[in-house]
């Protein structure tokens, strides 16, 4: 890779931008969730490129150890990449000097969140306040390609304030040709939150205006709601966020829909025999990236939900909330090993 002259700090490779194509879905920023082995997950099942939560450019620049946290394992994985950094802020200055710390620490894409309706983050200015300010966002966002360079630099969306305007319909056409690798919207308004259902229709009319590759989010639940989006919209590629909470395994399942059409389906034991894989694998990988304490009590409310459907759900969902060690989570991972889970419910269909 060469050096810019003109900023030493940018690096110059053969093609800057993420993988973004029908064929290339990604994981959304998801606070609380998308850390480093839920990424890594989902990479495992077919994601192309995968998104840390959203991280704030003060706290980074404050050194604050919670944000720094969040892009701690940076240098140390190189196999978590393509890696986008989400920033949040609203403050020019800020984000200029976050973005210079995280290329000298060895981030390569970032994203601009522009649509969280919290109201802590919008007061300030930033998430789904910046779309109140579209020369600001512009500004923040040219500021961004400069440092980080052409391709590097994308921005995730709302709607709009309220559901009367697409307020990011004009902004999205006032980035264009800005150098920008991505614009993500999530038709749904600030005001919205998650509830309500995403206008598909919006994306389809930004693919229209925009040359910028455009990424979709929004009630993408299953592959088939990403291919079906991608089919009506014509967008360039989907983001999966809630989908991938419930199966990580869905990037694999798009996959299969795409290449070999018909149904992304799996029959109910390869389905539960996948949720299983799916759970090992989520424990292995936060032993092997993630092991402490915060990690093991936060698992013990996100491994439940891949055993949805299993015959001993209840009860080893209730073992799972008290486990105190991985090997006690193994041990009741492994008691619903799929032969056991087979002779026990053919057993109560027999009973019953
Ligand atoms: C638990 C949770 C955390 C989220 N965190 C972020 C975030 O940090 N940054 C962001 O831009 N969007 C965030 N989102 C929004 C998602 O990335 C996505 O745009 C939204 O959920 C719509 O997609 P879906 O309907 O397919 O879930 C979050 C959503 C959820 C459910």
């Amino acid at each position: 890779m060469e050096q810019d002259p003109t900023n030493p700090r940018k690096t110059t490779a053969p093609n800057p931008y993420p993988p973004l194509a029908p064929d290339k879905p990604w994981l959304a920023p998801l606070a609380g969730f998308s850390d480093l082995p839920f990424r890594m997950l989902c990479r495992e099942y077919g994601a192309a490129a995968a998104c840390t939560e959203m991280v704030s450019a003060k706290g980074l620049v404050y050194q604050g150890s919670g944000s720094w946290d969040l892009v701690r394992s940076i240098p140390r994985v190189p196999e978590d990449r393509p890696l986008i950094v989400q920033i949040f802020g609203a403050e020019l200055s800020f984000i200029q000097e976050a973005v210079r710390r995280l290329l000298d620490w060895g981030a390569a894409y970032f994203d601009l969140n522009a649509g969280c309706p919290v109201k802590k983050v919008v007061k300030t200015g930033a998430g789904a306040g910046l779309l109140q300010d579209s020369g600001r966002l512009a500004a923040i966002l040219q500021s961004m390609v400069s440092l980080a360079g052409e391709g590097r630099v994308g921005v995730k969306l709302r709607s709009g304030w309220s559901a009367a305007e697409f307020v990011s319909g004009n902004a999205a056409i006032r980035l264009d040709g800005m150098g920008l690798g991505w614009i993500c919207l999530h038709p749904r308004s600030a005001l919205q939150g998650l509830s309500g259902s995403a206008d598909w229709g919006l994306l389809e009319k930004l693919k229209e205006r925009i040359q910028t590759p455009l990424l979709a989010s929004g009630d993408l639940y299953s592959a088939r709601d990403g291919i079906n989006c991608l089919q009506r919209t014509a967008a360039d590629g989907v983001m999966y966020a809630r989908g991938a909470l419930a199966n990580p395994a869905l990037f694999q399942d798009h996959l299969r829909l795409l290449q070999e059409g018909g149904e992304a389906e799996l029959d109910r034991a390869t389905d539960l025999a996948r949720r299983l894989q799916i759970a090992h694998r989520h424990v292995a990988l936060c032993r092997r990236y993630a092991d402490t304490r915060k990690n093991l009590l936060k698992m013990r409310t996100i491994l439940p939900k891949y055993l949805k459907g299993f015959p001993d759900a209840s009860a080893a969902r209730s073992r799972m909330v008290r486990a105190s060690s991985w090997e006690e989570i193994e041990s009741t991972l492994e008691g619903l090993a799929p032969a056991t889970l087979w002779e026990k419910s053919s057993d109560r269909h027999r009973r019953t």
